[in-house]
């Protein structure tokens, strides 16, 4: 267990700032992320003035837009809602474009093709409930970070993996999706499962099905799609796991360190007046 803990934090990157739920604004839920910036934008003369400072050298893979990539079966993070894609990575990454007079447009896309498609020059940022690590610094930079995550594991009720010992002593599979912080941690063979005890899905719904057909035994992934998927799914229940905080940011190409600078100053803004704050709090009220 120690070891898993010690993996895990050694990934972390020490992203500049993160923000305690408890200190949220109750936000109606009915505000929209748009809503909330139009009246920042007008009630801050100065700040939007100065965000569009920022704005005038940012170049877009396209013209007037800010494509996002994500991978939307990461509630509440992002998720489809009929035909569009909703959460809090949707409402950000809008309130963010809005800010710097572009046009979101949201790609849904394989989790793990999002930083290369960044890095290829596709889209202008991958914005999924994307842990900083070490490795991905390496090929992309990040945002400061909007969100913390850890990672929990999902088993079936009366399941006799009870802890995370129980998990990697014994024999059991555990299915991951491709490419994330879980499936980097549970395949290492010192920290976790080893990688032949690991299956990979495209999606987590797809780990989780396949839990629920007995195909897995376990399926390791942040708590808060492990909260919804649980929520959504009779039958299954998260194990306690050793605290494994890691932080979300958005990746954004190496090559656009203007389009980096008004991000973050753009994500600044919106952490100081409340916006983002109050986005979490419409997807993860602090009081339920
Ligand atoms: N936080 C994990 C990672 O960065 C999982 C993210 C998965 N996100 C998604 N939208 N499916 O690897």
């Amino acid at each position: 267990m120690k070891s898993f803990t010690r993996k895990l934090m050694s990934v972390i990157v020490a992203a500049s700032f993160c923000f305690g739920l408890a200190s949220c604004s109750k936000a109606p839920a009915a505000t929209s992320a748009s809503d909330a910036t139009t009246t920042v934008a007008e009630s801050k003369a100065s700040e939007s003035s100065a965000s569009s400072e920022a704005k005038a050298d940012v170049k877009t893979v396209s013209a007037g837009k800010l494509i996002m990539a994500t991978n939307a079966t990461f509630p509440p993070y992002e998720y489809h809602e009929g035909e569009k894609i909703v959460g809090i990575d949707a409402e950000i990454a809008k309130a963010i474009a809005d800010k710097l007079g572009l046009e979101l447009v949201i790609e849904d896309v394989a989790f793990d093709s999002i930083i290369a498609g960044v890095q290829a020059g596709k889209y202008d940022i991958g914005c999924a409930g994307m842990t900083v690590t070490e490795d991905r610094l390496k090929s992309v930079n990040f945002s400061t970070s909007y969100a913390t995550g850890i990672q929990s594991i999902i088993v079936k009720e009366g399941s006799p993996i009870k802890t995370i010992d129980d998990l990697l002593k014994g024999n059991y599979k555990v299915g991951v999706q491709s490419g994330t912080t879980g499936d980097i941690y549970m395949s290492d063979s010192e920290g976790g499962v080893g990688e032949n005890r690991i299956d990979r899905y495209n999606n987590g719904n797809d780990a989780v099905v396949a839990l629920k057909a007995g195909k897995v035994d376990a399926v390791c992934i942040d708590n808060e799609p492990a909260k919804a998927y649980v929520a959504a799914n009779s039958g299954l229940v998260i194990l306690e796991t050793p605290f494994t905080e890691e932080k979300y940011a958005i990746a954004i190409s190496k090559d656009n360190e203007a389009l980096l600078a008004a991000i973050n100053k753009a994500l600044d803004e919106l952490t100081k007046d409340g916006t983002i704050a109050k986005i979490i709090e419409k997807y993860i009220p602090t009081n339920k």
